[in-house]
């Protein structure tokens, strides 16, 4: 049983030979994550990547200093870092849209790459950047650039279940799910594990469990499987993050950087919306 909870990968057409309707599979968690192998060109990445440099977007990893430098540089609109104040965060997101606008000029667009991979996975489904009723936008994605090895603890990333903003039109999905797009990691001579993601949904019995770091002996107590989710950068993948996943401490003297959304999903929604 324990490996049988792998990923669908590569490619779309594999992906549904897998998992009929691969967002219903995932909501439900019969597989762990949906992978596009090399969704986006490598090139691309390294390009993109010396652009923000340049810009000053984010401090260049070569002069960075542990002792001085910002250990985490977003290029983005976070909800859970800004929604605090509704009209502060919906104005930076205006203005991330507006960097968005040429900030990829001559390389492929990788925030129209994952969503157009998310586009495959919900088929059915109408893909928006969310929304709120009077037409404010919330940031489409966010770049995350991370120094140092640091490691998210098991946890979950839920609007509703963990943050309680219900004053946020994203709130009314019974499902969040992250996207990442894979753009540089640590090493480049190793395929680097991303994340480790758990069969186990969020529950407020579990919630002890992540507060007082025994998730686990938790875990192993009750046989929850797990799965390790490599990726190279250019890799494209979606999961759940409404069961418990975390990241480890990565090594190595590059900094790691992502391209990252979440996304509301519910079975009987039309729409699904894409925010960060
Ligand atoms: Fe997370």
């Amino acid at each position: 049983m324990a490996d049988t909870w792998r990923p669908a990968e590569p490619d779309i057409e594999t992906i549904r030979r897998i998992a009929r309707d691969p967002m219903k599979a995932l909501a439900d968690l019969e597989i762990p994550a949906c992978v596009f192998r090399g969704a986006y060109p490598v090139s691309d990445c390294d390009g993109l990547i010396d652009r923000f440099i340049q810009k000053g977007l984010i401090d260049d990893p070569k002069t960075w200093d542990p002792e001085t430098g910002r250990k985490r540089i977003d290029i983005g609109s976070s909800l859970a870092q800004k929604g605090n104040n509704q009209d502060a965060f919906f104005a930076h997101a205006a203005g991330t849209h507006e960097l968005y606008e040429t900030l990829f000029d001559g390389f492929v667009d990788p925030v129209e790459t994952l969503y157009d991979g998310l586009s495959a996975l919900a088929s059915d489904k109408k893909v928006v950047t969310a929304y709120e009723p009077d037409g404010r936008r919330y940031g489409p994605a966010i770049f995350r650039i991370h120094y140092e090895g640091h490691r998210y603890a098991p946890h979950i990333d839920h609007v509703t279940l963990r943050e309680k903003r219900f004053d946020f039109a994203v709130t009314r999905f019974t499902h969040q799910f992250a996207g990442v797009l894979v753009m540089r990691n640590t090493t480049t001579d190793a395929t680097a594990t991303q994340s480790i993601l758990h069969r186990c949904p969020w529950t407020p019995a579990i919630h002890p469990h992540l507060r007082g770091e025994t998730f686990y002996e938790y875990a192993a107590a009750q046989n929850i499987e797990s799965v390790r989710v490599d990726m190279n950068p250019g890799d494209l993948y979606f999961f759940n993050t409404g069961a418990i996943h975390e990241v480890p401490a990565l090594e190595g003297d590059d900094a790691r950087v992502v391209l990252a959304v979440f996304v509301g999903y519910s079975e009987d929604d039309d729409e699904v919306f894409v925010w960060s």
